[in-house]
């Protein structure tokens, strides 16, 4: 049966979740606010601009909008030079195995991301090819938790919420999946994202007759 398997990106498919802290520590110190790899968790799968107000209500701390658009833009100008060199030694390890099973299968593939930035790390990590489609930023309104996202990537691929599939990073992602009916998969730590469906480290984790079975389910 075809099922539709939605990949979010940062986190799931490389490993730009480290740029995007570090992007973000960097205005959170210039802000005089403390932000650890635990605050950083709530802002995992959430848009640009709710990540910054969530920096600033972990600050208790208000701004203009002149303000926020500047600090957005030095947010995306960091994560940009961060990102400017990436090549496919940073797709994650297990992630092409499955991916070119997928395509071996016939089985439809999406992105689902947050994030604007999605297309050119496709192309610079050379697996553009692999999308039937591409929901990121740019298409949607609401921000994950909202499904709003993996909603539009499964219409897309004409299939049903209830026979899509999700890999994501985030507990906003995996909120996302649940709230939209599809099988949600954490990848990553068990204690955080235990919302999940089924949870795993990492893609090196996943094997073959695992994606086979939701194939068949
Ligand atoms: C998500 C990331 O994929 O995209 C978030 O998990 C990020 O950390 C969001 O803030 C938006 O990304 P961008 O590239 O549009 O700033
Ligand atoms: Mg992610």
């Amino acid at each position: 049966k075809k099922k539709a398997f939605i990949f979010d990106l940062d986190g799931v498919i490389v490993d730009t979740a480290k740029y995007h802290f570090l992007a973000w520590q960097k205005i959170a110190d210039e802000l005089g606010i403390a932000f650890t790899p635990e605050h950083n968790e709530l802002l995992k799968g959430v848009s640009r601009v709710r990540s910054l107000d969530i920096i600033l209500e972990l600050g208790h701390a208000t701004a203009s909008q002149a303000d926020k658009d500047r600090w957005l833009k030095e947010k995306n100008d960091d994560y940009l030079s961060y990102i400017e060199n990436m090549d496919r030694n940073e797709i994650l390890p297990g992630v092409m195995h499955v991916l070119k099973h997928l395509k071996e299968q016939n089985q439809p593939i999406a992105l689902g991301s947050a994030s604007k930035n999605a297309r050119p790390i496709l192309e610079k990590t050379g697996i553009l090819s692999y999308f039937d489609v591409i929901i990121d930023g740019n298409d949607v309104t609401n921000a994950k938790p909202d499904p709003e996202v993996f909603l539009l990537a499964a219409k897309n691929l004409t299939i049903d919420p209830a026979d899509s599939i999700v890999f994501e990073d985030s507990v906003a992602g995996i909120e996302a999946a649940n709230i939209g009916g599809m099988t949600s998969i954490g990848i990553g730590d068990e204690k955080i994202l235990n919302k999940a469906q089924y949870i795993f480290p990492d893609f090196v984790h996943i094997d073959l007759s695992f994606i086979d079975m939701l194939i068949k389910k």
